[in-house]
């Protein structure tokens, strides 16, 4: 590890806010009698926040103060943890995530669109908005790469998405945190795993018994509906980015992939999609003017293309809650429908 140094120009002296001192206290007041210096992280990492995520002398100085430790000893854990930052940082302060699984996914180009828009690590660009650091892992792995930008993470970066961020954020704009990609969770890249119901039988056994439990009109499955839930927040977050006056296609391109379609149907002979529960007459052609018109092309959806299905008729999470993907695989193998 190479030498951190306290940084050449250095403020005169440090305070804590009246409601940091406050927490200070409370924070000491954790440890037993003659243990307060068990408390000098919390307090040096409160103090770093306070003054805009870097520690000058005077902060490390107070902070040995009030637990009654010798200024050397408080010195070492600032200089020692690499998460002190002894310099000033740029207001948008970047970490990125250089660990194994963020360098193989990519994190090398994503520290290339570091180098260009700011510089060197450690570098304050001149208008103060960014400096970057290279760190260990963050934690957010099975999203990577990473980077964290002040207490936010943002994950599944991309040279194109993490430069447009940094633009963003220079310009003042509302960004999104987490997955950059739409991601929910740690759900695999292409969406989430249906092995479940796809692969050992479920399926089969839902076929035999005729038809998902809300299509049979009973309780809607717990499960899928925490599920649509999560997924319809996250879709709606991601409109909410957009301008109001974008189209059917622009959000729905936001969100997902456009399902392929039919230029009519097989055989001149469309299912009737309405046995799908949740499909009226109004959806129903809405489906066949995107090229839907049989069961099994539904059920075909991947999780990016039932995003973009469920933006475009403007109800994101639907498709889930009702499982018209199950109740479709059904039909198309001869099931019966929910009106059967
Ligand atoms: S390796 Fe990058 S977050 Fe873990």
């Amino acid at each position: 590890m190479s030498n951190r140094r306290l940084a050449e120009t250095q403020p005169e002296s440090f305070a804590f806010t009246p409601e940091n001192e406050a927490w200070a206290k409370k924070e000491i007041a954790k440890y037993p009698e003659g243990r307060e210096s068990s408390a000098v992280i919390a307090l040096l990492w409160r103090a770093q926040k306070q003054n805009d995520y870097w520690l000058p002398r005077a902060a490390i100085e107070q902070v040995a103060r009030m637990l009654d430790m010798p200024y050397i000893r408080a010195l070492e854990v600032a200089t020692f943890y690499t998460m002190f930052n002894l310099e000033p940082v740029g207001r948008h302060y970047v970490q990125l995530c250089g660990t194994t699984p963020c360098m193989l996914r990519g994190a090398e180009e994503i520290k290339k669109v570091c180098r260009e828009k700011i510089g060197e690590p450690g570098h304050v660009t001149a208008d103060g908005q960014f400096s970057w650091l290279e760190v260990e892992c963050l934690g957010a792995c099975c999203n990577a790469p990473m980077v964290q930008i002040n207490d936010d993470y943002f994950e599944d970066l991309t040279p194109e998405n993490f430069a447009t961020l940094l633009d963003d954020l220079a310009a003042g704009r509302a960004v999104k945190t987490g997955s950059q990609t739409g991601r929910v969770g740690s759900e695999p890249q292409g969406g989430k795993l249906t092995a479940l119901t796809t692969f050992y039988g479920v399926q089969e056994a839902v076929a035999d018994a005729g038809s998902p439990a809300e299509a049979e009109g009973g309780a809607p499955d717990a499960a899928a509906e925490a599920e649509a839930a999560q997924e319809e927040a996250h879709i709606k977050a991601v409109l909410a980015t957009l301008p109001k006056d974008a189209t059917p296609e622009q959000k729905a391109d936001a969100v997902g992939t456009r399902p392929p379609g039919l230029e009519a149907a097989r055989d001149s002979k469309a299912d009737n999609l309405q046995r799908v529960k949740g499909i009226g007459p109004v959806n129903e052609r809405n489906l066949n003017a995107l090229g839907v018109f049989h069961f099994d092309q539904i059920a075909g959806w991947s999780r990016e293309q039932i995003r973009w299905v469920g933006a475009y008729l403007s109800f994101p999470g639907r498709i889930d809650r009702e499982q018209w993907v199950v109740q479709a695989d059904n039909l198309a193998r001869g099931g019966k429908g929910w009106k059967d």
